[in-house]
């Protein structure tokens, strides 16, 4: 058995898609990570189709060229719904996007009014239309685009304090619509909020589920994988960023304690 160090690259704005790295890393322990955030791009939510159609094709052809991945997770549901195409046209490599959850979601709703809560970007997306047409034609869907709770997930992971009252104030971008007290279930549409599933549960009504795609990526990933090997002995992971300021920093000493090394910039 050969000793495969080709690593899976994971890119996000930030450091939402560490909520897929997690699920992940469960499912294959010895698979060598390379991380990579492009905070010179951050916020993606807010910023139009064509900025993340001219960003995401070509940072990942050049992530592609340092690190020779032998997988790309797009980890980011805003560059997945616009850019996924293009980035499978322009690279010979497989790539995994992340879409909003809205099947498995509609499979738990009891109620049949799910809310989906991505970015503003995300959630004006079409595809997030056919998905709601195909998966749930059944249900009410109701979404929100949220800018503020991908800044609080990036300042939980840099060490900051996240306010209860700034979450729930979200929170109400869905329940406060018309027939919003029945959504049972929640779709983090963002890889940013499940960073923040603890908090957004200690606001939100009793009993509400939340449903995000990491799971069904890291499986995903698994079985494009299959057969193929890995390093015998564990790696450390790598972390890269566009732009390495202060806050970046932060979120680099964060992760060291799970595997990962200084970080570099691209
Ligand atoms: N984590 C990203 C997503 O899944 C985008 C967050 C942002 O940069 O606005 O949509």
């Amino acid at each position: 058995m050969s000793d495969d160090t080709r690593p899976i690259l994971f890119f996000d704005s930030g450091v939402g898609g560490l909520s897929v790295v997690a699920p992940t890393c469960a499912l294959l322990p010895m698979a060598p990570i390379v991380y990579a955030a492009d905070s010179a791009g951050f916020p993606y939510g807010t910023k139009s189709e064509g900025e993340i159609a001219a960003r995401v094709p070509a940072l990942l052809g050049r992530l592609a060229e340092r690190y020779h991945p032998r997988l790309i997770v797009i980890a980011c549901n805003t560059a997945s719904t616009i850019a996924l195409p293009a980035v499978r046209a322009a690279l010979d490599l497989p790539i995994v996007g992340t879409v909003p959850a809205i099947k498995p979601a509609a499979q738990a709703s009891r109620t049949r009014t799910i809310g989906v809560l991505g970015t503003e970007a995300t959630v004006r997306q079409p595809y997030v239309d056919d998905l709601t047409a195909r998966f749930a034609a059944d249900c009410t869907v109701l979404r929100y685009g949220s800018a503020a709770l991908v800044e609080l997930a990036e300042a939980k992971l840099a060490g900051e304090a996240v306010a209860p009252d700034a979450v729930a104030r979200e929170l109400a971008g869905l329940f406060g619509q018309t027939g919003g007290d029945a959504i049972d279930v929640i779709v983090n549409a963002c890889t940013h909020f499940p960073l923040l599933e603890d908090e957004m549960r200690a606001v939100a009504p009793a009993g509400v589920a939340f449903v995000d795609g990491g799971p069904g990526i890291a499986r995903r990933v698994a079985v494009l994988t299959q057969g193929q090997d890995w390093p015998r002995e564990p790696v450390v992971h790598q972390l890269v960023f566009t732009r390495l300021g202060d806050r970046e920093a932060r979120i680099g000493t964060h992760l060291r304690a799970h595997g990962f090394a200084s970080p570099e910039t691209l």
